[in-house]
């Protein structure tokens, strides 16, 4: 069950570059992306309503598609404009148009009802529009449903245990700080949390000059419905008092990371660690792109391990037991469901939703 009616990432734009015919499979669906010859980006059903050979293995001609079956063409829209042999083209042949919009390199995609997809509701994320913070777009293929991914990010205290020589820096971490703001919201939630007169941890000292200064670090998140996470973390020289807004000398980064369902199972994963003190040194976002990987292969680890003890025992995912950190992933849950069960108008949603932990 997924939320329809809202902008998932379908892809980032360089995965369309030299005329690549992108087949990506979203919220169970079979879409073939592609970038046409106008520059327009667009996502057509990867099913030929033919007899179901793969788009994808076709030949763009134009904004269109050609299916290398039997050769029939599709226009950017998805309509039948050719049958080689055949001049009467039957209206019904023509493959579904999801609606897309391209945004700071991020593509969007729309798998509800059109006539709803607005792009204002695109949550946009203003560092990706602003030059002044550099970093590297990314991509990693999750063996796991998002919704799991998103729980990973609703607790930071796993920073500690899963990430104590990569982004994460000690398990005092988990042991010392607690989340200072934790804001339900109607499509998510927002929590800040503040560790205080630390060392840095690995991926921050390996770009910065004085390696052993202590420092105050924030980690302020917002996750949005459907699995939109956005962080802004600042470290700061320990004790000057960024707590109470003297952020001098800051070392500021943002991040965003987008989990859109492949299949119950499986999830792509985009994301972006941007930086705004790299001035002509490009090897501070190498650098922190590798150890975003390094870090991200971790929860990867685990999530997918976790996935499988799920599929093993699907009963057990009701019987979770809750700690209070869970607030957060509880509540983002319960208001997914709702959300969904609006859309759908299935009460038996309602009676899924109640099984989630509540700890309000
Ligand atoms: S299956 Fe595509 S043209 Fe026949
Ligand atoms: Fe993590």
């Amino acid at each position: 069950m997924y939320l329809k009616n809202c902008w998932y990432v379908a892809a980032w734009d360089y995965e369309l570059i030299d005329g690549k015919m992108l087949a990506r499979t979203i919220l169970n669906e079979n879409v073939l992306l592609y970038r046409g010859a106008s520059g327009e980006v667009i996502a057509l059903n990867n099913r030929c309503p033919h007899r179901g050979a793969l788009l994808s293995e076709g030949r763009r001609e134009g904004d269109g598609v050609r299916c290398m079956y039997h050769g029939i063409k599709y226009d950017q829209g998805g309509r039948c404009v050719q049958i080689p042999g055949q001049d009467m083209i039957p209206p019904k042949l023509r493959t579904r148009k999801y609606p897309i919009v391209e945004s700071a390199r991020l593509i969007w995609i729309w798998m509800g009802d059109p006539a709803h997809a607005d792009r204002t509701l695109i949550p946009e994320y203003a560092p990706l529009h602003d030059p002044k913070w550099r970093g590297t777009p990314a991509y990693l293929h999750y063996d796991a449903n998002y919704l799991l991914i998103v729980d990973n990010l609703s607790d930071f205290s796993h920073l500690a245990f899963v990430h104590t020589n990569t982004l994460g820096g000690s398990e005092e971490y988990a042991y010392v700080t607690k989340p200072v703001v934790v804001e339900r919201q109607p499509r998510g939630f927002r929590v800040e949390r503040w560790h205080m007169n630390s060392e840095a941890p690995p991926f921050h000292k390996k770009v910065i000059r004085d390696k052993d200064a202590r420092v105050d670090r924030r980690n302020h998140v917002i996750m949005l419905i459907p699995g939109i996470f956005y962080m802004e973390t600042m470290f700061t020289p320990a004790g000057q008092g960024a707590e109470k807004g003297n952020t001098q000398n800051a070392r500021e980064y943002r991040n965003c990371q987008y989990m859109t369902p492949e299949t119950d199972r499986t999830t792509h994963f985009f994301w972006s660690y941007l930086n705004n003190f790299e001035g002509s040194d490009p090897t501070i976002s190498q650098s922190l792109l590798d150890s975003l990987i390094e870090g991200f292969m971790e929860d990867k680890a685990i999530i997918e391990r976790q996935q499988k003890t799920l599929d093993a025992d699907p009963a057990f995912e009701s019987q979770m037991l809750a700690i209070l950190a869970d607030a957060p992933l509880a509540h983002f849950r319960r208001a997914l469901s709702k959300l969904i069960e609006a859309e759908q108008g299935a009460p038996a949603i309602v009676a899924a939703a109640t099984k989630v932990p509540s700890l309000a």
